[in-house]
């Protein structure tokens, strides 16, 4: 188990945001021509009233826009960044990473740059490494960015998932300093390996003169019936309630664990940020943690889940509707593929 953040002496400070959503808006009314849906049913189950798809628009593209818009917001000039960590499910290439087109594109030339893969749960985990590295190799600005095309791996012939999911990109640009000792952040991360079947994407592989690539899905984890779906599965597969159950447990345990280990109370935390898989994940948790609903931001009525970008769409959003001033203090939570869940303890602090 890791506690980064126990023997912190120093500030990390939020300073800007960007977001970007595609261009096709997708509403429930579109769905129900599509599959055996009905707005009522997404509604009550769900929270989601419309989601935005691109149009084409890469994952790349989506992530140096809301990038753009961070850098833009912070005020601060390119080449000062020291760090890109884009987290995502849905890059168009493995390599080059997105991180290094955006480093390129941004005119970040001073800045490190690379991907990381922890599904929804990613843009949690980019923090808690950025925060990590900005520390440890003496650093100042980083920027994390969440992206994911979900409707390149979405099936929009199966009702139970293609409701759910959004195209989008947000950014989120941190600042270490060093002149301040106030012990302003904190990480819990986590991940189970062995409930990696509740969701599930195939990475599509070239054939091979050596191997029968169709049967090189890792069995360990799959049963019969779960092998087969993944093997000739283009897409994205969900057990929605076995997620469900899962989510609700690990969110409160995440919230609550950051939240001692900051020695903050919850009535101190200004926002919890939760990722946006579905409005019911977050009133049950809300209802567990005894907080009423607006202690929580949520936007999925008009986001859809669009996996790492979840949490810094949310923040580009508060940022823009004037909902955080100085001193702020904020709790990011994910929970995804993998599985993986965590949270962080942040401040907010965009014009220090
Ligand atoms: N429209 C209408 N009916 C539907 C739909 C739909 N889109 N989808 C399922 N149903 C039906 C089912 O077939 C079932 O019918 P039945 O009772 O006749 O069998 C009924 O609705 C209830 O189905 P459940 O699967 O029990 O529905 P549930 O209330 O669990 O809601 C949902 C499904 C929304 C997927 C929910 O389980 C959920 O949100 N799970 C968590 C998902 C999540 O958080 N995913 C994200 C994590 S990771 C990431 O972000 C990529």
């Amino acid at each position: 188990m890791f506690y980064l953040g126990l023997e912190v002496e120093m500030s990390i400070y939020i300073r800007g945001t960007g977001s970007f959503q595609p261009g096709i808006k997708l509403t429930n009314k579109d769905l129900e021509k599509m599959v055996d849906t009905n707005d009522q049913w997404i509604v009550e189950r769900t929270g989601i009233k419309s989601r935005n798809i691109s149009d084409g628009i890469t994952t790349v593209e989506m992530a140096l826009e809301a990038g753009k818009r961070c850098i833009k917001d912070a005020g601060i000039d390119p080449e000062e960044v020291d760090l890109i960590i884009v987290s995502s499910v849905s890059t168009e290439m493995i390599t080059p990473t997105c991180s290094s087109f955006i480093q390129h594109k941004l005119g970040c030339k001073n800045a490190i740059a690379f991907d990381i893969n922890a599904a929804c749960t990613g843009f949690v985990y980019g923090v808690a490494n950025a925060r990590a590295m900005l520390k440890t190799m003496n650093m100042r600005y980083a920027i994390i960015i969440g992206v994911d095309t979900l409707s390149k791996i979405t099936d929009y012939d199966d009702r139970s998932t293609c409701v759910l999911f959004g195209d989008g990109a947000g950014a989120v640009l941190i600042e270490y300093s060093n002149e301040e000792s106030s012990d302003n952040f904190h990480a819990y991360l986590r991940s189970d390996g062995s409930l990696a079947r509740y969701l599930t994407g195939v990475n599509r592989l070239n054939e091979s003169p050596f191997v029968d690539r169709k049967n090189s899905v890792d069995k360990e984890y799959l049963d019969e019936e779960m092998e087969e779906l993944i093997k000739n599965s283009k897409y994205l597969y969900m057990d929605g309630r076995e997620v469900f159950k899962f989510a609700t447990k690990k969110i409160i345990e995440a919230i609550k664990t950051v939240s001692d280990m900051s020695n903050t109370s919850l009535d101190e935390v200004k926002y919890i940020v939760p990722h946006q898989a579905n409005s019911r994940i977050i009133e049950y948790s809300a209802r567990k943690l005894g907080l009423p609903m607006d202690r929580f931001f949520v936007n999925i009525d008009t986001m859809g889940n669009t996996s790492s970008a979840s949490i810094p769409m949310a923040l580009d959003d508060m940022n823009k509707q004037g909902l955080m001033s100085d001193g702020d203090k904020l709790i990011l939570t994910g929970f995804g593929g993998g599985m993986t869940w965590g949270a962080v303890f942040v401040e907010w602090s965009k014009h220090k």
